[in-house]
């Protein structure tokens, strides 16, 4: 099938790659002339573990090309994907200039039929207004032209991006339209092949599904990083308490972990964009709300931990920071509460080592403007050099097992603050450390 994505970032690049994985010939569009280049030249612009390899196959292979040309692009695809970035307006919900302009290129240009799939995440009703973009193109060129609007959320997760898009859990298709639900099927089946995943609904409940998704993750987040409050407050250990009902198959083991706040590009803006729609609705969620306020208390709890240890005047400090990136395997600093705590920590006068496997470039540019204050180390090691103590950000697998005779020698004051809960406290205590865990006594 000739498949054209309007988009070419986390979603759009990994979409389209698989799908020309599979034989499809794709043709990924972007306004971003920086972005299009380093696909050109063989590259990717992103850290995204075993994208480089489909995306070189298939280039070789002549079934995946880029572009900046929007004329070119939508006369190519059959199938027209919509994977641009969606993030979140002033009050809260979700901009879709992006998708309704790309909505609107497709129907200035098109001329034959036509299946545009949205698979940004969009508010329930934003496949009318796609339709509605279209249909006014159209009508501006005094044109009659068939086309069908599908929704297709993505539920792919950053760093395991490939491995989600080719084994994925399920596939959520919107539409009305039976000739793009035959398509859909279609293009989907190579992927779903064991089983039949794909789900067919109507637009706004596939819309709906995907911010649910997020909500549901973001609030078992927050969930368990209050409980992690208490637990400190009463004495219990959240870990003991989490294997405990994780193991209650109607609670499940995942998600479960408490930590220094959810980031990225996706539960910030969901959470708050569901919200929006909930209050636009006239029912304005309570839940949401609170999952929202917890988790923004949550990202200064590290910095809450150091500042209870050493007081509020840091001056004089220099804190080790492993990890930047809001999650492992991923370059992505959207939301990231590294940055949050990197701020908080330089804003009382600290300064900070820094080190992150790849984000770090990433984190540099977004800390511009207090450079001078943060020191980029090249490795673990490195950067707890002459530290007086260590913040554990990013649960990378690099710093699960780390040389603590190395550690305790290193920092100047012996003390671990994880974020993560990465360690068995009697152990890294064994060695002299000070250890300060989350929900942990
Ligand atoms: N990143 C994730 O893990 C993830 C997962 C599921 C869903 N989503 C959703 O997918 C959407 C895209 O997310 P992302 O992380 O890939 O964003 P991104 O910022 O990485 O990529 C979006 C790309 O779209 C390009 N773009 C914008 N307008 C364009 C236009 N008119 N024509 C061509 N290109 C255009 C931008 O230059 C950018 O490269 C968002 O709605 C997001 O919520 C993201």
């Amino acid at each position: 099938m000739k498949v054209t994505v309007i988009g070419t970032g986390y979603v759009g690049l990994v979409t389209g790659a698989c799908l020309s994985e599979m034989g499809n010939h794709v043709l990924c569009l972007d306004i971003d002339p920086a972005k299009i280049r380093i696909l050109k030249e063989g590259g990717i612009p992103i850290h995204e573990p075993g994208l480089l390899e489909v995306v070189q196959r298939n280039v070789q292979a002549g079934r995946l090309e880029f572009t900046t040309d929007v004329d070119h692009a939508v006369a190519h695809g059959t199938i027209q994907f919509i994977a641009v970035g969606t993030p979140p307006d002033e009050d809260g919900s979700a901009d879709l200039q992006y998708v309704v302009s790309a909505a609107r290129s497709i129907g200035q240009r098109m001329t034959d039929f036509k299946v545009v799939v949205d698979k940004s995440t969009v508010p329930v009703g934003t496949g009318d207004k796609v339709k509605a973009a279209i249909a006014d193109e159209l009508a501006k060129r005094r044109m009659t032209l068939d086309f069908a609007v599908c929704s297709n959320p993505e539920f792919l997760k950053e760093g395991a991006a490939v491995q989600d898009f080719m084994r994925p859990d399920r596939v959520v298709v919107g539409a009305e339209d039976e000739r793009a639900i035959l398509l859909m099927r279609a293009l989907y089946a190579p992927f779903v092949r064991n089983r039949d995943r794909m789900m067919v609904m109507d637009i706004r409940s596939a819309e709906f599904t995907k911010y649910a998704a997020n909500a549901m993750l973001a609030t078992r987040i927050s969930f368990m990083n209050e409980l992690s409050r208490l637990a400190e407050r009463v004495g219990a250990d959240i870990e003991l308490v989490r294997q405990g009902i994780g193991s209650d198959p109607r609670i499940g083991t995942h998600f479960l972990y408490p930590g220094v706040g959810y980031g990225g590009s996706c539960f910030p803006k969901d959470v708050k964009a569901l919200a929006k729609t909930s209050a636009d609705a006239g029912l304005p969620s309570r839940i949401l709300t609170a999952v929202e306020a917890v988790n923004e208390d949550q990202k200064m709890v590290l910095v809450n931990k150091v500042v209870t240890r050493y007081g509020e005047d840091l001056s004089g400090r220099t804190f080790a920071i492993w990890g930047l990136a809001f999650k492992p395997n991923t370059d992505d600093m959207r939301e990231a509460p590294s940055l949050v705590i990197i701020r908080a920590l330089l804003a009382r006068g600290a300064r900070v080592q820094v080190y992150d496997p790849v984000a770090i470039d990433e984190a540099k540019r977004q800390l511009v403007d207090v450079e001078e204050a943060v020191n980029e180390a090249s490795s673990a090691q490195a950067a707890v050099s002459g530290a007086d103590a260590l913040l554990i950000v990013t649960e990378w697998k690099e710093f699960r097992t780390p040389d603590f005779e190395h550690l305790a020698a290193s920092l100047k004051d012996k003390i671990v603050f994880d974020g993560r809960n990465l360690y068995e406290p009697a152990l890294i205590r064994s060695f002299g450390l000070e250890y300060h865990a989350i929900g942990r006594p």
